[in-house]
């Protein structure tokens, strides 16, 4: 099964998902919003493609999506995983993909949705926090969760830590709802 990763940042999911030997995905593209984001050298390192493009060198959101629609139908692209991917799917790439689009997220939600939710956990001082995958709908960060895990939060932490933490937990979650889902799909 072929799939594409959304990603912005640094792809340490990007790179945990490449590194698992066990997947029932081919990652046939990764789709990245920021040119030259740290997760393009890792793609590249991977010999996966690279879609990079500059959403405000569009004229909308419609129009890009459009040519992704295009570039990942013409790869074969089935599912796609975004992973720091901090961009709201519209309702062409959303309806096109309906039900293969899958997000994973740092915090139990429905707590913590948006970009700092790390952040917002710690601030908070809650005791448990952690790490939510699940199906994208028009919203941000909402949409039906498929996994969960917890991650907790010690007095002595620092964010630093708490990040770790979490991330690791990450890295082992995602690539383990990858083989379920696409599992039951197949
Ligand atoms: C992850 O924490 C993910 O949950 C969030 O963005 C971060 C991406 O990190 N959506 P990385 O680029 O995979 O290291």
């Amino acid at each position: 099964t072929k799939a594409a990763v959304f990603a912005s940042g640094t792809g340490s999911n990007f790179q945990a998902i490449m590194e698992d030997d066990d997947l029932p995905i081919e990652v046939a593209l990764l789709v990245c919003d920021k040119p030259g984001a740290t997760v393009i050298k890792k793609a590249e390192q991977y010999d996966v493609p690279v879609l990079d493009f500059e959403p405000s060198a569009y004229a909308s959101k419609a129009i890009y999506e459009q040519k992704l629609i295009e570039e990942l139908e013409k790869a074969g692209v089935e599912w796609i995983f975004l992973a720091g991917y901090m961009r709201i799917v519209g309702p062409d790439l959303l309806g096109a993909f309906e039900g293969r689009i899958v997000n994973i997220h740092p915090s139990l939600l429905p707590a913590f949705p948006g970009k700092d939710a790390i952040g917002q956990a710690y601030q908070a001082g809650v005791d448990t926090t952690g790490v939510t995958v699940h199906f994208i709908d028009e919203g941000i960060d909402t949409g039906p969760i498929i996994a969960q895990e917890s991650v907790e939060l010690f007095p002595e932490d620092t964010e630093e830590m708490l990040k770790k933490r979490i991330q690791q937990v990450e890295h082992n979650l995602y690539p383990t709802v990858i083989r379920q889902i696409i599992g039951q799909n197949t």
